[in-house]
């Protein structure tokens, strides 16, 4: 379930963190709006949040053309989750009080959503009894308290109130409140391309973003997971939670994934693996040859095939199909050629779906059992996925 989010920034030096901390939420597929006080606009810009949100940004309680869009108690009620960062002393001893003489503090008393809330303080002012007490009594009242950070301060001080980093704050919004369906298990995910190397400057490789397989492991982690993700050469970053094996060909992918796999729960394999590598890699560079060249080629192991065949501490094994015709018979040939538990199969022969896409859409195949997942983002459909291998675990 990916989430809906209004971000309600404050006035404090930390609030320039905001536009990248809505950047990386919206990458890892969360819908985020934005609310900011008074203050908050004198250190950045609505202008810059809109465009980094890409929804309109709302920063007054009294203004009909925001409410004629959507009124502040719908508003309230559309989100999963409100994150106040930052979270300033001011706004935190408002929020204990129930003061509400603005949008934001308004929504905090109007939301039956969970309220988080990331401090960020001048230290002498987080270490002050007033402060202190307005935050106990926060989490009394089950507000997440995220942070503060300890070290050097705009001001020049050093101490602890530093709001956390954009990419913790981004990592507790999608874990909280996920239902921990995947707690105590392992899994390792595999993603994106594999690089054959023919000579030491070129390869052979794919268009495979990693996405799908990058949204699995976020996805895995929110739900309880510990993930190891072996992934060939991306642009993707993962979360600092998620352990990351970078390997660049198929062999190297092979003898990674045969390395975590009888350590896991679950194997998904969702790299797009090259079928073929080099019989000969050239120690130099290989010459131009007149106008045909002839390279040999020699068939790469199948990865996911060796996972699901292991003799002992064999994972559930889940398999990707990307297929352009006949979808559900090529799926149903591989999952049992390849002894797979679960087949996710893309008709990739659909425009703006399937590879190097923000979108997807499949049909899940099992030996007892098919669910199709309608065109929606990677993100939800990684959690829909893994809700599915949740339920056919033993
Ligand atoms: O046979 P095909 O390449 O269509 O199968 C796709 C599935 O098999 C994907 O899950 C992919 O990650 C996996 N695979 C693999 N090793 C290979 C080729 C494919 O693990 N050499």
């Amino acid at each position: 379930m990916s989430k809906k989010i209004v971000l309600g920034i404050t006035g404090g030096i930390a609030a320039y963190k905001c536009a990248e901390l809505v950047r990386r939420l919206s990458e890892r597929g969360a819908e985020v709006k934005v609310v900011m006080t008074d203050s908050a606009q004198e250190f950045i810009t609505p202008l810059t949040m809109q465009a980094v949100s890409g929804n309109p940004v709302s920063t007054s309680l009294l203004d009909p053309q925001a409410e004629a869009a959507m009124g502040h108690i719908e508003f309230a009620k559309w989100a999963d989750l409100i994150l106040v960062a930052p979270a300033t002393a001011n706004t935190i001893a408002k929020m204990v009080q129930g003061v509400a003489d603005d949008l934001l503090t308004t929504l905090l008393l109007a939301t039956p959503a969970k309220v988080a809330i990331a401090p960020a303080m001048n230290q002498q002012m987080y270490r002050h009894p007033a402060t202190q007490a307005n935050l106990a009594t926060l989490a009394q009242r089950d507000i997440a308290i995220w942070g503060p950070a300890s070290g050097e301060q705009a001001c020049g001080d050093v101490g602890q109130g530093r709001m956390l980093e954009p990419l913790e704050l981004v990592d507790l919004c999608l874990t909280t409140e996920q239902p921990q369906i995947l707690q105590g298990k392992t899994i390792s995910i595999t993603a994106g391309p594999t690089r054959e190397p023919l000579d030491p400057v070129r390869f052979i490789s794919n268009h495979s973003s990693g996405k799908m397989g990058f949204a699995l492991a976020h996805a895995a982690h929110a739900l309880g997971a510990k993930v190891n993700l072996i992934h060939g050469p991306v642009t993707l970053t993962a979360a600092s939670t998620i352990k990351t094996v970078p390997v660049e060909s198929a062999l190297d992918m092979h003898k990674a994934a045969l390395n975590y796999a009888p350590k896991s729960d679950i194997f998904i394999g969702c790299a797009a693996v090259a079928d073929y590598r080099a019989k000969d890699i050239s120690t130099q560079k290989l010459k131009k040859q007149g106008d045909n060249m002839i390279i040999e080629l020699q068939k790469n192991p199948d990865i996911i095939a060796d996972v699901a065949s292991l003799a002992s501490n064999r994972p559930f094994t889940v398999g990707f199909a990307a297929e352009t015709n006949d979808v559900e018979a090529y799926a149903k040939a591989k999952l049992n050629n390849k002894k797979l538990d679960l087949i996710c199969a893309n008709d990739v022969s659909q425009e703006g779906i399937g590879f190097n896409s923000d979108d997807n859409a499949m049909t899940l195949f099992w030996p007892e059992g098919k669910r199709q997942l309608t065109t929606q983002s990677k993100e939800n459909i990684a959690f829909s996925i893994l809700e599915i291998i949740a339920s056919q675990l033993k």
